[in-house]
């Protein structure tokens, strides 16, 4: 497995243009199911996840076209219903073909992706909603076996705002009879950003963005060529680096009206943020002061960003809390972190931090994306060598980074092992 290995310490300038965003992507990319023909997608980012959702679609049937950052899918000869356990282990956002299946084939196979390194990650409220819809669940030898004739529009709360959740049901109900109405909807930019794709396949979505979205269903949808949404976390990733090595980052191509809580933050510890012209300026100052965070749904501070701003508060002056409150085992990063010379002490769902003045470079582990994001942002930053070891997970959520990173002046390299 790959490994990266960074001299920390560098200070980092320049212009870094962003991806376009994996959790937009992978439903959008699903989407294609809901249609007969060639659907377009440009700036799809080249990510292992993208990867297993095009294996993932080929499986089920599909034919797939891709050159560089455009991928064309035709799900017209769909008729495989089952995605199976090898697929779906390597990617849980798989369970968002069991909505489109059922809608388009009226049954579905999808086996039952388990919980991750970050929580427990139930689907619960995913197949409460299909059933309100109309289909027949059953949990059979680890997989949901879900049957349906036409789905019936139906009011569904959803009792925590879940995305794949809201995304999922979205696409079971543009091809129901009648209405849908989903309350306590997420509000995410992917949730908005999938009805819009929708809507341009010919769908009849109302509220997207807030907590109530209506999805009139209708006969049948057409192809669409549509453009993936710039990569908020990727953008913030990119942000922290900034104000954590006291550089001066200037970040292309991304949508700063998604970062309205990651920017307020990163003023507040002292970074001075311009956004002009949808480019976002970071400029680190000496002084990074300590705040406290806690992850909440859009449009509150993102838990996908917790980990980046550990690292940040690891090395501000005096003493910072976050908490976490959207996943119950999101501090994996933090004893990676202390052995890096982070000062973080886990209370519950609350890490609370005393800054110290630096961090040393260690050989680490990553554990999931962001965790591992948190290990790239730390190495940057430490005084001497850090080795991030199973950068597997990295390569799940971000493309080219460590290219990225040493165009903006960072020592960081790849090795093949
Ligand atoms: N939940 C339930 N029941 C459900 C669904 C969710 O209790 O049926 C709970 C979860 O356990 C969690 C909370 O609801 O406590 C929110 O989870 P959500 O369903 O919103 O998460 P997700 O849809 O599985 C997406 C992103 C994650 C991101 C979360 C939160 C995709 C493919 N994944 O996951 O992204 O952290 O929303 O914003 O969109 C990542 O990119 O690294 C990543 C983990």
């Amino acid at each position: 497995m790959d490994k990266i290995i960074i001299e920390g310490g560098r200070s980092l300038k320049g212009e870094v243009n962003i991806s376009g965003a994996k959790n937009a992507a992978l439903p959008i990319l699903i989407s294609s199911l809901l249609t007969d023909g060639w659907n377009t997608y440009t700036n799809v980012p080249n990510l292992r996840d993208i990867q297993s959702t095009k294996d993932l679609l080929l499986n089920l049937g599909a034919r797939i076209e891709t050159q560089s950052d455009t991928v064309q899918i035709d799900a017209g000869k769909v008729v495989n219903h089952e995605a199976a356990y090898d697929l779906v282990r390597k990617m849980r956002a798989s369970i968002l073909v069991l909505g489109p299946l059922v809608a388009r084939l009226k049954k579905a196979r999808v086996s039952l992706p388990g919980g991750c390194a970050i929580g427990a990650r139930p689907i619960n409220l995913h197949l409460k909603g299909l059933t309100r819809l109309g289909a027949k669940i059953e949990l059979k030898h680890g997989y949901v076996e879900a049957t349906a004739d036409r789905l019936k529009g139906e009011e569904i709360y959803l009792d925590v705002s879940t995305v794949t959740g809201t995304e999922n049901l979205m696409m079971a109900a543009v091809l129901a009879k009648g209405t849908t109405v989903l309350s306590n909807a997420a509000r995410e930019p992917e949730v908005v950003a999938l009805a819009d794709v929708l809507n341009e396949m010919g769908a009849d979505i109302k509220g997207a963005g807030t907590s109530i979205i209506s999805i009139k269903g209708v006969s049948a949808l057409h192809p669409v060529s549509v453009r993936i949404i710039p990569d908020r976390i990727e953008a913030g990733t990119f942000m922290v680096s900034a104000a954590l090595t006291r550089g001066n980052v200037t970040l292309l191509g991304c949508e700063p009206n998604h970062l309205e809580a990651v920017i307020d933050k990163l003023r507040l510890c002292g970074a001075e943020v311009t956004v002009k012209d949808g480019r976002i300026q970071v400029k680190g100052k000496r002084e990074i002061a300590s705040i406290d965070v806690k992850t909440l749904p859009y449009p509150g501070f993102p838990t996908d960003m917790q980990a980046q701003f550990m690292v940040l508060m690891s090395v501000a002056k005096g003493f910072s809390m976050i908490s976490e409150t959207i996943f119950e085992n999101r501090f994996i990063h933090v004893s990676e972190l202390k052995r890096m010379g982070a000062d973080i002490k886990i209370s519950g769902n609350t890490a609370m931090i005393t800054g110290v003045p630096s961090l040393s470079g260690a050989p680490v582990m990553a554990t999931d994306l962001r965790a591992s994001a948190s290990l790239i942002l730390a190495g940057l930053a430490a005084k001497g060598t850090t080795e991030i070891n199973r950068v597997y997970h990295l390569d799940r959520g971000y493309e080219n980074i460590e290219n990225k990173f040493s165009l903006l002046g960072a020592d960081i390299r790849r090795v093949k092992t």
